[in-house]
């Protein structure tokens, strides 16, 4: 296979995912339900539920080769501010995915982690969030985060209110705030960053999205709408990340 470089030479690239070189953590705005909808004539909900095959697929996919931590933005902090019709059928969504997905997420050694203020969210889907995350707490196969009224900023002003908490307290000192400890206060603590960033739909944004830990990530905007997403574009994805070289400022 021959990818296109911007500047106009082409560089050969494996068809295949290298097992040895797996990024260790993908992160991906599922972008685009409402306009595939849109596009057919549908209502935006059913664009919402085609989107959910999409997450099952890529969940199966990235199990089945190793990845260990896929993180999901299920629902922004911004996206209250769409109707309540679609909000609340968003929501009614994610309590039939998790009843009807559990088992076999279980089955599959998959553990569910969630960021964001859940509190927020609808009794019934927080319910339903706290069974799915305790029933796969033991789970040592892929963690899948979902990010569920999550907002970056809401995170980061979280995380700095905490360690001010703490100075306060004393129990941390100022001069001991480093990179890593802020880290720790993220809902992303002990995970890896993203190696991979990716967003469907062709909007090339972040969203409000992981701002702290997408530092040196690795961006990849894909055309296609979020239902339209299935395994080949994440292996696609995969071969990109593995084809290209991360400096980290260095050289
Ligand atoms: C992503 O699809 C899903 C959520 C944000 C919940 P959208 O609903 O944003 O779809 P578009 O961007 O309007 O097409
Ligand atoms: C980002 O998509 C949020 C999720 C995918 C959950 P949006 O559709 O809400 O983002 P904008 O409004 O186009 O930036
Ligand atoms: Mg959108």
């Amino acid at each position: 296979m021959f990818r296109k470089l911007k500047r106009g030479a082409t560089k050969e690239v494996s068809n295949e995912v290298d097992k040895e070189n797996l990024p260790k953590h993908i992160a991906i705005i599922m972008d685009g339900n409402g306009r595939w909808a849109v596009s057919r004539n549908l209502p935006r909900i059913s664009g919402h539920k085609a989107g959910v095959e999409a997450v099952r697929e890529v969940i199966r996919y990235s199990s089945d080769i190793g990845i260990q931590f896929l993180t999901l933005y299920a629902f922004s902090t911004e996206n209250w501010n769409r109707p309540v019709s679609e909000v609340n059928g968003l929501m009614e969504l994610l309590v039939l995915y998790l009843k009807k997905e559990i088992g076999e997420l279980s089955r599959n050694n998959v553990k569910i982690n969630v960021m964001g203020d859940i509190s927020k969210l609808p009794k019934k889907a927080v319910l339903e969030i706290e069974k799915a995350v305790t029933s796969t707490s033991n789970n040592t196969g892929l963690t899948v985060n979902i990010a569920l009224n999550y907002g970056s900023r809401s995170e980061i002003l979280k995380a700095a209110k905490k360690l001010c908490q703490s100075v306060k307290s004393s129990s941390i000192d100022i001069k001991d705030i480093d990179e890593n400890l802020f880290s720790q206060y993220l809902y992303t603590k002990n995970i890896p960053d993203p190696d991979i960033l990716i967003r469907t739909s062709g909007e090339q944004r972040i969203s409000n999205f992981l701002l702290w830990q997408i530092a040196y990530s690795e961006l990849l905007f894909i055309e296609v709408y979020w239902p339209d997403f299935k395994s080949e574009h994440l292996m696609e994805a995969i071969i990109d990340f593995q084809s290209r070289q991360r400096r980290f400022g260095g050289l």
